[in-house]
């Protein structure tokens, strides 16, 4: 487990400051009037955000970011006034206030804000005051999720990240942000919200450059080591614009850890893609789609087993600061952090398996 995830440390832990220039080459075949649908994109001008972004413009998608930094809007995501008038809105995901006016009329909503973990001149890992993975991860992205319900939208689509079910792993414990855990748990909320879903869980992120690689699926870290290592934020780019321009039942109600194989061929046909990760542990399950794909009994069951707020505040904070909040020993709340962790992502399992030849009325509460 240490060697598969070593390859993903030193590729999340590089400092890369280079936006990934990368063209999406192959055109993108869009389905029926996706061009009339409102795109969001949060963490647009972050290294995968600006490539999908740029390439949804490009396709003539009406897309719009959601920035933090209007000048680094300018430099990425090709605008001039880089405010509303543009599609460009400067707001911050912890503030809910701030996601109400760029939501207005929103379809589909792209997820791919992160925190960072930063690092001081002795070596040590910290995240920036409001920056840690409970408040941009977990918050900030129930912030997002709350606020696309309202607006009604129709999908969201969430990269998150491998290695949920290796709790507690070196990247977990960085700066003891529980970065895998938060991530996890947003996994889990998304899936709760009733918001038809699609949950990409790269591998190591590179920025070489996109469709020159074969796609690879996985689910619950299932891919060899020797697959599992890295995909481009370009082909993580690619996926999301045909999951956005197909129609949503290629993808909706879909959650799989995605890799590449350098050797090629270059991935092409993206339906084939879902449908293959929509089939697991050789069975196939049926498409997601409306507001049945969130699979709410499930989910329910993921987000209240997953929760488990005084726990992860433990061990987040690393010591006790509400004893009345937290009354188990150090050990007992990290035990049960892991089994929860655990259970989260068997659960996600079994919601693909209760799909299986179902009809999706059976699941809609
Ligand atoms: N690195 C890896 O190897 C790896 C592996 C698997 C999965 N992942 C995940 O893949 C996803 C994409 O990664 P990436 O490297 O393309 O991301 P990235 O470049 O780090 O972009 C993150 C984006 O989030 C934005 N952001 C952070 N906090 C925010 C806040 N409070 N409000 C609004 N925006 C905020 C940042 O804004 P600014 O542009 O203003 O900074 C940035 O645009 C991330 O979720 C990452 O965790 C990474
Ligand atoms: C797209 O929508 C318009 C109406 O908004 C309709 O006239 C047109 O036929 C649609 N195109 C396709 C390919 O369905
Ligand atoms: C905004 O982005 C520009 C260009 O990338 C950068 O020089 C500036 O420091 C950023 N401002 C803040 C407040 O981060
Ligand atoms: C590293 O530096 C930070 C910030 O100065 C400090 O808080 C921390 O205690 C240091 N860690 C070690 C191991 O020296």
């Amino acid at each position: 487990m240490l060697c598969m995830m070593k390859p993903w440390v030193v590729v999340c832990l590089c400092a890369c400051l280079v936006c990934a220039r990368a063209e999406l080459r192959s055109p993108v075949v869009l389905a029926k009037n996706t061009t009339s649908q409102v795109v969001l994109v949060t963490g647009a001008t972050g290294r995968t955000g600006s490539l999908l972004y740029n390439a949804l413009k490009a396709q003539g998608v009406d897309v719009r970011g959601l920035v933090r930094n209007a000048t680094k809007a300018r430099e990425r995501l090709r605008c001039n006034k880089c405010d509303p008038s543009e599609g460009i809105f400067v707001g911050d995901i912890t503030q809910p206030a701030d996601l109400t006016a760029p939501m207005v009329g929103v379809d589909k909503l792209v997820i791919l804000t992160s925190s960072y973990p930063l690092q001081y001149p002795n070596g040590t890992w910290y995240y920036a005051p409001g920056g840690s993975p409970k408040e941009v991860d977990f918050e900030g992205q129930n912030n997002q999720v709350i606020a696309a319900l309202k607006a009604g939208a129709k999908q969201a689509l969430l990269v998150s990240s491998m290695g949920t079910t290796e709790p507690d792993s070196y990247l977990d414990l960085l700066g003891n942000g529980h970065v895998s855990f938060y991530k996890l748990n947003a996994e889990a909320s998304l899936m709760g919200s009733g918001m038809p879903f699609t949950i990409i869980k790269p591998s190591g992120l590179v920025d070489d450059s996109g469709n020159q690689r074969r796609l690879l699926v996985g689910h619950n870290d299932d891919l060899v080591p020797s697959q599992m290592m890295t995909v481009p934020r370009a082909d993580v780019a690619r996926t999301l614009l045909h999951a956005v321009t197909l129609e949503e039942e290629h993808s909706a109600g879909l959650r799989f850890d995605l890799s590449s194989d350098p050797a090629g061929p270059a991935t092409e046909d993206f339906a084939a893609l879902f449908k293959e990760a929509r089939s697991w542990g050789g069975q196939t399950r049926p498409s997601g789609r409306g507001k049945h794909s969130g699979a709410r009994c499930i989910s329910f069951h993921i987000a209240s087993h997953a929760f488990v707020p005084w726990c992860a505040r433990c061990n987040t904070e690393g010591v006790y600061h509400d004893a009345t909040a937290c009354p188990l020993a150090d050990e007992e709340c990290t035990a049960k952090r892991v089994e929860r962790a655990r259970e989260a992502d068997e659960l996600a399992g079994e919601f693909h398996a209760l799909y299986d030849g179902e009809d999706d009325q059976r699941f809609a509460r």
